[in-house]
């Protein structure tokens, strides 16, 4: 099967041109002006943008976690990816204290196997970091292609992990040439908090956002970026929401170190004065929690300044009757959100169309510094030859609105209900096959493949 994509103005993280693309299999085979070639099916990009698939590394499907189940599977988690451009993501497998990694491995594949539809990898979680997990390690990354670990340095009494195995998991994972993703919060003060405002009987949304004010992330984050710098371990924090934070990471430039940093698009454009409305604000309830106006100044400007790689979503949602788990105490509403449709569109509408990023930014947050930094550049994360023909074309012009209604996410409300967007996904390819056109998916599940990743953290 062969796809010609005709006048398109192609936009990498480096380049803005106008040329055709010719898609043979699964790859692209050339791109040039004007090509003379015969394809099965050609298609006219004229007017279009032309980027390469968005890569989210920061999702959680069907995920095992505070007492239920994310809503989103395989199926229809991937399936929203694409219709939203995202063309391939990278899920986390949660180890469970007491149990190797092997054995969360194979739960996750039980769930995950031949139920995609987009393509998908995982970072590995290490909750119990011990002399037997040490030893599974070099497998992740050189027999698995699972280059990057998780740790949390919160959710205490769950998933966290404290500095002692911080450290030694550290040393075992740059030894192999891998890196730490992190989850930098303290976890500590956070519970502290928490139990503080449950004795007082405070337990709205509002309290969660309380609990985890921006000293607790700042502290985490320069401390881990310590820890990093000591090991000489690859570093990245997931999910950093505020000037704090931020503020570690830039200074710990000044010292010459380096740590790589995702932030999501919620924390880009929300705020917390959405905990203000009751119990409606179970809907952003999510870790970090939201801040304030000025943390999404910053972020922009991190972006900008090269501090800010990656834009994700941490999707983790959850059906309204999940969050009602919660209703008469905050620390029971499940956390996380839904965004895994809508990050690509809310990001140009947001980003590129207000003037905040450029459109070579918005390529490379989004896809290209992603597929860096975790081992699949240029397979994935750009237009070029050889490289995997996962493209979407955009029309930059269109608007329209954010709704329950009429997403493709197995969630029954949108935390973004009838936001106006500027800027829509009109066809995506994922390795040389039209997965989504005009509003429809055209794979199936099973189509998703698993992306085996190399070793990580190109200095980019
Ligand atoms: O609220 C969140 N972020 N839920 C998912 C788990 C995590 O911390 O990433
Ligand atoms: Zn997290
Ligand atoms: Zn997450």
């Amino acid at each position: 099967m062969s796809i010609l994509i005709k006048n398109g103005n192609i936009i990498t993280a480096t380049d803005n041109y106008v040329a055709d693309i010719f898609i043979e299999g699964e790859t692209i085979k050339t791109i040039g002006k004007n090509l003379a070639v015969n394809a099965d099916e050609v298609i006219d990009a004229t007017g279009k943008l032309v980027m390469p698939g968005g890569i989210d590394p920061h999702v959680h499907l069907d995920m095992p976690f505070m007492g239920t189940f994310s809503s989103d599977n395989y199926e229809t988690g991937t399936r929203a990816a694409l219709y939203g451009g995202t063309t391939t993501i990278i899920d986390f497998i949660l180890q469970k204290q007491g149990n190797s990694l092997q054995a969360a491995l194979q739960e996750w594949k039980g769930r995950s196997d031949n139920n995609c539809v987009g393509d998908y990898s995982f970072h590995m979680a290490v909750t119990d970091f011990n002399e037997e997990t040490k030893k599974e390690i070099k497998h992740f990354i050189e027999e698995e292609g699972i280059t990057s670990f998780k740790t949390f340095m919160a959710y205490k009494g769950a998933l966290m992990i404290d500095d002692r195995q911080m450290i030694g998991l550290m040393e075992e994972v740059k030894k192999h040439g891998g890196l730490i993703n992190v989850h930098a919060t303290n976890g500590d003060m956070i519970d502290y908090l928490i139990a503080k405002h449950k004795a007082e009987e405070k337990l709205t949304p509002l309290y969660h956002y309380l609990s985890q004010p921006e000293v607790t992330e700042a502290e985490a984050s320069e401390r881990f970026i310590e820890m990093a710098s000591y090991t000489g371990c690859p570093g990245y924090i997931v999910h950093l929401t505020c000037e704090g934070a931020l503020n570690a990471v830039r200074n710990a430039t000044q010292k010459n170190k380096k740590v790589f940093v995702e932030t999501c698009i919620q924390y880009l454009i929300l705020d917390a004065s959405l905990y203000e409305k009751n119990f409606e604000g179970a809907k952003w309830v999510m870790s970090p929690p939201l801040r304030e106006k000025k943390d999404q100044a910053t972020l922009w400007a991190g972006i900008n300044q090269g501090l800010v790689q990656v834009v994700a979503t941490d999707h983790c949602p959850f059906m309204w009757e999940q969050k009602l788990l919660g209703k008469n105490d905050f620390s029971k509403i499940p956390n996380g959100h839904p965004a895994i449709e809508n990050r690509m569109e809310l990001l140009f509408s947001e980003g590129v169309n207000k003037g905040k990023i450029t459109l070579n930014k918005f390529v490379e947050v989004s896809s290209t510094n992603a597929a860096k930094i975790f081992g699949m550049f240029p397979k994935k994360g750009t237009i070029a030859v050889d490289s995997d023909a996962d493209i979407i074309l955009f029309d930059a012009n269109e608007e329209h609105t954010l709704s329950a209604k009429t997403h493709h996410m197995n969630v029954d409300y949108s935390g973004y209900e009838g936001w106006r967007v500027k800027g829509k996904i009109k066809t995506v390819l994922l390795r040389g096959k039209v997965a989504v056109d005009n509003n429809e998916c055209k794979v199936e599940k099973g189509y998703g493949k698993f992306v085996k990743r190399k070793k990580v953290g190109q200095i980019i």
